[in-house]
């Protein structure tokens, strides 16, 4: 059985005390409760916080992700980080391709790529993101815009690298605006996804690849979303924010 994979996606949000007394308060909960080797949990603070949230977390079954990292090695890009900085700190995930990333900061599939490549070359394990507009949705090119996105950014990279990535479907009508897709679309994406992934990779990788929904995921949708075949877990932004409603959607 596939352990569960739930995501804090932090985004900008909480500082250095925020972050720490939360970590620290979810790790006493979790372990109090014994369901730390039931899940997958990862957190993904701010940049800043990266290094100390590591190291809270250090010898837990918890992890840290990174939400974005540079695609050169190093050089003058000022305010960006790199792979190997992150790497140096210890940190071993990254979230890639978010829509917020998307849009605010034009990445590209191209661009997508070499942050892919960059992260793969360190040896990271990438959280990577896709999903329609609400429009494509409209238009029933939801699964095309899908597939595209896929086809112009994973899908490039050879077998046995794609065992270093988890999935975050995630349709941009959904994330922070309280619509969350119904358990049915949802599945029906997943399973759509990972049909896509076996007949690029065969059995063993559809199987075996983690698929998380994000979008307006709370604690009293998560456990019919979780609930369903194809749905590996979830990425959560708002809901994520204050522990309480994290730990339930944990639990859910
Ligand atoms: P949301 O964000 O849960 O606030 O919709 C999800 C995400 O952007 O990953």
């Amino acid at each position: 059985m596939k352990k569960k994979v739930i995501i804090a996606n932090w985004k900008m949000n909480h500082d250095f005390y925020e972050t720490t007394s939360y970590l620290r308060n979810l790790l006493k909960i979790i372990y109090e409760n014994k369901i730390h080797h039931k899940k997958k949990i990862i957190i993904a603070p701010s940049f800043p916080f990266l290094h100390i949230s590591n190291q809270i977390l250090q010898g837990t079954t918890l992890s840290i992700a990174a939400q974005n990292i540079h695609q050169m090695e190093n050089g003058s890009y000022t305010g960006e980080v790199s792979a190997s900085m992150l790497r140096s700190i210890g940190i071993k995930k990254v979230i890639l391709g978010h829509s917020e990333r998307r849009k605010y900061f034009t990445e590209t599939n191209d661009i997508l790529i070499k942050k892919i490549k960059i992260s793969l070359k360190y040896g990271f394990h990438i959280i990577f993101c896709i999903g329609e507009t609400g429009i494509d949705r409209k238009k029933e090119e939801h699964f095309f815009t899908v597939k595209k996105q896929l086809e112009k950014t994973i899908f490039h990279f050879s077998l046995e690298k794609i065992n270093s990535f988890i999935i975050a479907y995630e349709p941009i009508w959904a994330i922070g605006t309280g619509n969350t897709a119904s358990p049915e679309v949802v599945q029906l994406m997943h399973q759509y996804i990972r049909s896509l992934f076996l007949n690029k990779y065969g059995e063993t990788v559809s199987n075996d690849l983690s698929i998380l929904y994000g979008g307006s995921i709370n604690d009293m949708n998560a456990r019919d979303l979780f609930l369903q075949k194809d749905i590996d877990g979830g990425l959560v932004g708002n809901s994520s924010l204050q522990m309480k409603n994290f730990l339930k959607i944990i639990q859910s």
